[in-house]
C-alpha cells in the first residue's frame, strides 16, 4: 500500500465495491452466515460516510448479483431483508447529507418490499448532488450489456440507428445507466482475485484492489488506504509512463 497521506485532489471519482466476505467473516466466528449480512450492513454505514467525508463523488456497491439467486433460498430471503435495515436508519443521514441514492440491475427479479424502500430513498434524494451512491441489485454486468443491444435493435429497427455512427460512446448511451462513469478504482473485500460479472463495461480501465479483510471488518482507515495505494498508480491508458509524466516520450 502507498505511504503519506492522501492529495484530496486526486480522489477517485468513481469507487466500485465488491462486499464480499460475509458469510467467511460469520462462519470464522462460529456464527450463521446472516449474521455476517447483517455485520456487513453496519459495515455500509461507516463506508457510505467516509466515502462522502473523503469527497468521492460516486460510490458503487455491489450488495446482490444476478448469480446470487442461486443461494439457498434462506439466505436469498435474509439477503432483500438488508436494504430496508440500511434506509430505516440510513435515508436521513442521506437526505441530510446531500447523498443520491441510485439503483442498479434487474427490477423484475426482485420483490416489491425492496422496490419500494429503494424507490423511497431515491425519491427522497432525487435533488442531492453531493455523492452519488448506486446499490448493485440483481446485477449482472453481461446482463446490462445484453439488454443494451436489446435496446440498440430495437433503435435500427425504427431506422433510428446508423450502423457507421456505433462507436463506444454510442453503445454506451444504450446501458440501463448511461450516466454512471467509467470506474476508477475497484476494491474487492474477502480475497478473491475476480470480478464476478459486475459492471463489465465501466470497469474497463479501472485500478483494482483487492484486500484480504472481510467486508464486515473493512472500515474507514482501510478505505483511506486503498486510495492511498490507488494514489500511488500510474494510469497510463496504453501509453508509456514518459507520455503520461508530460515527457513527450519520443522514440528515442
Ligand atoms: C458477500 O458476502 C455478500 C453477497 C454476495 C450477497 P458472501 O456472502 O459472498 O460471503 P462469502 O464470500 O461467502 O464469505
Ligand atoms: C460477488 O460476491 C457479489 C457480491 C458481493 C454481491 P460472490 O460471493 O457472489 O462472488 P463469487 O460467487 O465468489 O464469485
Ligand atoms: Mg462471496
Amino acid at each position: 500500500m502507498g505511504e503519506g497521506s492522501i492529495r484530496s485532489e486526486a480522489i477517485p471519482r468513481h469507487i466500485a465495491v465488491i462486499m464480499d466476505g460475509n458469510g467467511r467473516w460469520a462462519e470464522e466466528r462460529g456464527l450463521a452466515r446472516t449474521d455476517g449480512h447483517h455485520a456487513g450492513v453496519d459495515t455500509v454505514r461507516k463506508i457510505v460516510r467516509a466515502a462522502r467525508d473523503l469527497g468521492v463523488s460516486w460510490l458503487t456497491l455491489f450488495a446482490f448479483s444476478s448469480e446470487n439467486w442461486n443461494r439457498p433460498k434462506l439466505e436469498v430471503d435474509e439477503l432483500m431483508k438488508l436494504p430496508e435495515e440500511f434506509f430505516e436508519s440510513e435515508l436521513p443521514d442521506a437526505i441530510e447529507n446531500g447523498i443520491r441514492i441510485r439503483m442498479i440491475g434487474n427490477r423484475d427479479r426482485l420483490p416489491s418490499h425492496v422496490l419500494s424502500t429503494l424507490d423511497e430513498a431515491i425519491e427522497a434524494t432525487r435533488g442531492n448532488s453531493s455523492m452519488r451512491l448506486t446499490f448493485a441489485l440483481s446485477y449482472g454486468g453481461r446482463g446490462e450489456i445484453v439488454a443494451a443491444v436489446h435496446r440498440l435493435l430495437q433503435d435500427y429497427d425504427l431506422g433510428k440507428l446508423d450502423p457507421d455512427s456505433l462507436d463506444e460512446d454510442r453503445f454506451a448511451e444504450y446501458l440501463d445507466h448511461p450516466e454512471l462513469p467509467d470506474v476508477d478504482l475497484l476494491i474487492r473485500t474477502g480475497g478473491e482475485r475476480r470480478v464476478s460479472n459486475f459492471l463489465l463495461w465501466q470497469l474497463a480501465y479501472a485500478e483494482i484492489l483487492v484486500t484480504d479483510i472481510m467486508w464486515p471488518d473493512f472500515d474507514r482507515e482501510d478505505l483511506e488506504a486503498a486510495i492511498l495505494d490507488y494514489q500511488s498508480r500510474e494510469r497510463r491508458y496504453g501509453k508509456i509512463s514518459a507520455q503520461v509524466r508530460g515527457e513527450g516520450g519520443s522514440a528515442s
